[in-house]
Parts: structure tokens; C-alpha cells; sequence
């Protein structure tokens, strides 16, 4: 019996050696150091050490199609779905999240610094422990029963958007051998057309992942990657409640957020 279980685990540790990815972060970080710098302030479609990004960006020009033809069948939504409350991630169950609680806010611009009101501003994020509610996501990291991640809302007259979550642990993903992605929220932004959406994430500062995580720099600008990066504003904390982190989305111009290609 114990030589059937000592056969059981080394034919698992071989199935698992099989299926797991081979080159080390030091084969990548050398890949990530040679594009350093180049130019480029928005994620590269085909950026090498991203794996997944080879085959899987469009190979050819996209297909305009006539916007308001779109708007005659396209989803739409009206301001009166997104209720106030959908805009806490720590209130939708019946229990407390773990992890440390934020807020996070700031504001949509345009390239001009004029606020974009009524904006719709979707969030998604895994939990404190980094993990997804997600088939595909089944590394065993706990998932939390009062922990959903996915929130959204308005922005204001003044294109202030706020968030209150729990700060999201960084995950593994199978791009190299113990690749690990720095904790980041995933936000993204409609206007007024179903065809006016910009994806992007917003990450925390001081991650040491940064240098070693080839989504974060496929934006091989190093300005035009940090402001991916959200500040720490005492301001925007509540005491004995929350951290905050205040994150501004700029859409058009020199400065614009770097955003994921459609
Ligand atoms: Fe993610």
C-alpha cells in the first residue's frame, strides 16, 4: 500500500513536472531588460516575454463599423441599474471579507484635465489571498465565502469615482516557472457607446513584483507604466476602517493610462 501511494506521488510530481512551464524568471527578467525602454506607452500586442500575447493579439486591422449602426442592437445600460452599494465589495455578503480593507478613488479625465461624468467604472479583483472566483483559477490559495470582487459605478459631476474593497494578494499564473502577478485591480470604462470601452489595471505602490511581471512591462515606457501605479493618500483613509489609495484615469492625450488593445 505504501509503495502504491510512494508510485502515486511520483507519477503526480511527473504529470505536474510535464505540464509546467520550464524557463525560470532569470530567462525572463533578461528578455524583460533587453525591451526595457523601448519606445511604447501603451501595452505591446506581441510582447515576447508576455507568452500568450504571440498567438493570441489580432494579426490584422480591425474592422471599423459605423458606430450608430452598432447602437441599433448593441447592450446598453441605463444610469438607474448601478445602484450606490454596488460600488463596496466588502458589503456583499453576509459576513466581513479577510484582508486588509482600502478605498480607492479619483478621477476620469480627459487629456484636457476636464472631468468625464457619469461614467460607468467596473472593477474586478481576486481576494486578499490572490485567488479568483474562477474555474480556471484553482490554485490553492483559499477563496473567501464573503468575497465576491467584482464591483461598480458612476462617476460624478466632477468624475470622481470611490471603491471600497479588500487590498487583492498577488497570484501565480503558468506564463514561466513561478511566475506571479503583482496585486492589481482590473478596471474598466464605458461612455456613452457600447464601442467606447478602455480596459486596464491599476497596481499598488512599492510592488517589488513590478520588474519581474511581463504584463506590467509590455508597457515598455517606463513613465507610461507608473501611472498604472496608485498613490497612497492619507486623505482618502477612514480611521480605524480603511486605507486609501487614490488612482486618476486620464483617456486621451501625452499622459493618457495606458489601456489593453481591444
Ligand atoms: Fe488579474
Amino acid at each position: 500500500m505504501e509503495a502504491l501511494a510512494q508510485t502515486s506521488a511520483r507519477a503526480l510530481r511527473n504529470v505536474r513536472c510535464v505540464s509546467e512551464p520550464l524557463e525560470t524568471q532569470a530567462q525572463l527578467s533578461k528578455e524583460i531588460a533587453d525591451l526595457d525602454g523601448a519606445p511604447g506607452d501603451q501595452p505591446r500586442l506581441d510582447y515576447p516575454p508576455y507568452r500568450s500575447s504571440l498567438l493570441r493579439h489580432p494579426a490584422k486591422s480591425l474592422v471599423h463599423a459605423d458606430p450608430e449602426t452598432i447602437e441599433l442592437w448593441a447592450p446598453c445600460f441605463g444610469h438607474q441599474d448601478v445602484g450606490a452599494s454596488e460600488a463596496d465589495l466588502t458589503i456583499q455578503h453576509s459576513g466581513e471579507p479577510i484582508g486588509e480593507r482600502i478605498i480607492v478613488s479619483g478621477r476620469v479625465l480627459d487629456g484636457d484635465g476636464r472631468p468625464v461624468a457619469h461614467q460607468l467604472v467596473e472593477v474586478w479583483q481576486a481576494n486578499a489571498g490572490g485567488r479568483y472566483i474562477h474555474k480556471r483559477d484553482q490554485h490553492p490559495a483559499p477563496l473567501d465565502p464573503n468575497f465576491t470582487g467584482l464591483g461598480r459605478c458612476l462617476t460624478d459631476a466632477d468624475g470622481t469615482y470611490r471603491f471600497q474593497t479588500i487590498k487583492p494578494g498577488p497570484y501565480p499564473w503558468r506564463n514561466h516557472r513561478n511566475a506571479w502577478r503583482p496585486a492589481h485591480i482590473h478596471f474598466s470604462l464605458f461612455g456613452t457607446e457600447f464601442t467606447q470601452r478602455l480596459i486596464t489595471q491599476m497596481y499598488f505602490p512599492g510592488d517589488p513584483l513590478f520588474r519581474l511581471d511581463p504584463i506590467y512591462q509590455s508597457i515598455t515606457d517606463p513613465a507610461a507604466r507608473d501611472r498604472l501605479i496608485a498613490t497612497y493618500d492619507h486623505e482618502l483613509t477612514q480611521p480605524e476602517y480603511a486605507t486609501g489609495y487614490r488612482w486618476d484615469i486620464v483617456l486621451t492625450g501625452g499622459h493618457r493610462t495606458p489601456t489593453e488593445t481591444e
